[in-house]
């Protein structure tokens, strides 16, 4: 593995779990410095410690990033520490299901909040500190932006998902004047914490893991390489794109 982040500091969010945890390992390993953040400060206590395991170098901090002051704090935190942002990794998120007779308000609203509120916030609060010296923003987006869901009920995240995808493209095009990269990375099915009930149902893995052509569900591991190539000075031409993962589904 080179070290071609050498130095940056890199801010990922949700790093509790999942693709959060495996980037913030595969961002250290790069060298970069992470900056990690979560609600559940339990996971990310445990992600920190294996960070360190691996030689790494990650602060963290729990806060909840679709509260305004939750996210400003994070940015202010990471920059009183380390001076700069490099990088700023737009990964955490929480999502409610439901059909569109029966997703309650509440429930939209908490999907809005926890999905699109948050990749807002964080990049509205490290944009200037990004601007000083040029940075690279990746969001996670999800192939649930592009596709609907057969009954799956998938209303509110469609809406996120695909919005971050659209706010990806005014970040590239107001920050390309700032030597700022914005890109946005679209999964399809991962195995992680949060689609534990799906991949837990025998029936429900099956189906999804049948609509793979590579047949089988994504790791995260097969996400954040993306995302760490796209931090690094090897995608200097790429901005406002939206790279698809997902094993071959959307080619369906
Ligand atoms: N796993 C999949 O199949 C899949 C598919 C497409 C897109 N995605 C996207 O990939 C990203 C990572 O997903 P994952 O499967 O690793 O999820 P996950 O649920 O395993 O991890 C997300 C982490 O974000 C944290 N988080 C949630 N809301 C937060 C908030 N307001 N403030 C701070 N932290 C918060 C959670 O505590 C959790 O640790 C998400 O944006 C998700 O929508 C996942």
């Amino acid at each position: 593995m080179t070290r071609r982040l050498e130095g940056r500091v890199a801010l990922i969010s949700g790093t509790g779990g999942g693709q959060g945890r495996a980037a913030a390992l595969r961002f250290v390993a790069d060298g970069a410095i992470v900056v990690g953040c979560d609600v559940n400060a339990k996971a990310d206590a445990e992600t920190a410690r294996l960070v360190a395991e691996a030689g790494g170098q990650m602060t963290t901090m729990v806060c909840d990033l679709g509260d305004p002051d939750g996210a400003r704090s994070w940015i202010e935190r990471a920059v009183t520490d380390h001076g700069r942002i490099d990088i700023l990794y737009n990964n955490a998120s929480a999502a409610k299901f439901g059909s569109i007779a029966e997703l309650s308000v509440e429930d939209w609203r908490f999907t809005i909040r926890n999905e699109l509120d948050l990749v807002f916030l964080t990049t509205k609060f490290a944009w200037l500190h990004l601007a000083k010296q040029g940075g690279s923003i990746i969001n996670v987006a999800s192939t649930a932006g592009w596709q609907g869901s057969r009954g799956n009920g998938t209303i509110a995240h469609n809406a996120t998902k695909g919005g971050v995808v659209a706010m990806t493209r005014q970040m590239a095009l107001e920050g390309a004047p700032l030597g700022i990269r914005a890109n946005s990375i679209s999964p399809g099915f991962v195995i992680t914490p949060g689609t534990r009930a799906f991949v837990d149902n025998p029936a429900v893995r099956a189906q999804l893991t049948a609509s793979i052509p590579l047949g089988r569900p994504g790791e995260p591991e097969d996400i954040v390489g993306m995302a760490a190539f796209l931090a690094t000075d090897e995608a200097a031409f790429i901005t406002g794109a939206d790279i698809i993962i997902d094993g071959g589904t959307t080619a369906c």
